[in-house]
């Protein structure tokens, strides 16, 4: 089995009075991150404890390290929004979970990237049985953030077609998946052959190789001059220009990312002199009001092989900063996970 399950109902052991976690004490580099021993936190009302098995890393994770995003209330900061595990601790007034179930968060407060975390129980989302935890903390963010992409803003259907970049990235992969099972018809870009390949085999209609083609002239070619009406951004400040020639009159550019930095000398003029242009610069906050029914659709899906969800990044929790610098090196595929040490990824 690829993706081993622990166990299928959480064990709730003795609560421990220190566990590891990843801190920073001030924005910078990958080198600000620090493996620390602190207090296990007791979760007060309508929280819980949850002891992680599996730990998401997200893009937006390194922008909130560096201080792009000033989320951190430092001077001692925990990092990390997503990760599965089990109940350990309920607090006062949690009706709806039970020491022992198992659980999945993308929205905590920062510090998730930790043997134990607090949640609020309003964020956590049940983890379907057939569902491992490792499963569950590489997808719940990406995939409701492609829920929220192509079931939400657009509701793509049968024969559309739209750019999505860094196709062959964690929220590429599942992307790319989604898309095929709509019927949709999705061009990649990667900045490699071996990435383009790879969305490819997991659903691309077409790639684009940045590294060696210009996308808006390959978007000109693939569509006999018609472009595209979307175009799902996450790289920002490099690719802003070019998204905007990849679209068709009326299009939508939507930039949800900032892997290459965030776009600061936008001018409103260029949606008018590229054709009338709609943009929106979403999150994944603002499209949680149903956050049971899009875990569902997630979980049904890959349930049905539709989709696989790829970790092809593996770290013990204490090498988070290495996570991070894999992340920035652009040589990941699909999803990277940290687990704390009782978890140690050696043994997949
Ligand atoms: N707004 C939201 O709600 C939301 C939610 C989740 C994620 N996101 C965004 O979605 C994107 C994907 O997230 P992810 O966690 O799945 O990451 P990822 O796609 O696995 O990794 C980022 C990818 O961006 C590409 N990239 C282009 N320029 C880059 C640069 N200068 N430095 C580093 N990477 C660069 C790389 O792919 P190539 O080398 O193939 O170009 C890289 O592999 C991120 O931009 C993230 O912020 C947004």
């Amino acid at each position: 089995m690829s993706h081993p399950t622990y166990e299928l109902k959480g064990a709730v052991h003795e609560t421990p009075k220190t566990a590891k976690r990843i801190e920073f004490d001030e924005f910078g580099p990958s080198s600000v991150l620090k493996y620390v021993e602190v207090e296990v936190p007791q979760p007060k009302e309508g929280e819980v404890l949850v002891k992680n098995y599996a730990i998401g890393v997200n893009f937006i994770d390194t922008y909130q390290r560096s201080g792009l995003y000033r989320v951190a209330k430092l001077p001692k900061s925990g990092l990390g929004t997503e990760a599965a595990g089990v109940i350990q601790v309920v607090g006062s007034g949690v009706s709806e979970f039970e020491p022992g179930s198992r659980v999945c968060y993308y929205r905590s407060s920062l510090g998730a990237y930790a043997e134990y975390h607090i949640v609020p129980a309003s964020a956590l989302v049940k983890i379907p049985d057939d569902i491992d935890y490792d499963i569950a903390a590489a997808s719940i963010l990406k995939g409701l953030t492609v829920h929220y992409l192509l079931r939400q803003i657009v509701k793509v259907k049968k024969g559309d077609i739209g750019l999505f970049t860094a196709g062959a990235g964690g929220v590429g992969l599942i992307a790319m998946q989604w898309a095929r099972h709509l019927g949709a018809k999705l061009i990649a870009t990667a900045s490699s052959h071996q990435k383009c390949e790879l969305a490819k085999k997991y659903g691309a209609w077409q790639t684009i190789n940045t590294s060696e083609e210009d996308t808006a002239q390959r978007v000109l070619e693939i569509t006999e001059g018609k472009k595209v009406p979307v175009v799902f951004d996450s790289i920002g400040k490099d690719t802003w220009q070019s998204s905007l020639k990849c679209l068709s009159r009326r299009g939508l550019l939507i930039s949800y990312g900032n892997a290459s930095g965030p776009v600061t000398d936008a001018n409103v003029g260029d949606l008018a002199a590229n054709g009338s242009l709609f943009l929106t610069r979403p999150t994944l906050w603002d499209y949680s009001d149903d956050v049971p029914g899009m875990a569902d659709e997630l979980f049904s899906l890959i349930r049905s092989g539709a989709i696989k969800i790829e970790i092809n990044q593996r770290y013990d929790l204490k090498d988070a900063k290495a996570a991070h610098d894999g992340l920035a090196s652009r040589n990941t595929t699909g999803a990277t996970v940290l687990y704390p040490e009782e978890f140690s990824p050696r043994q997949f």
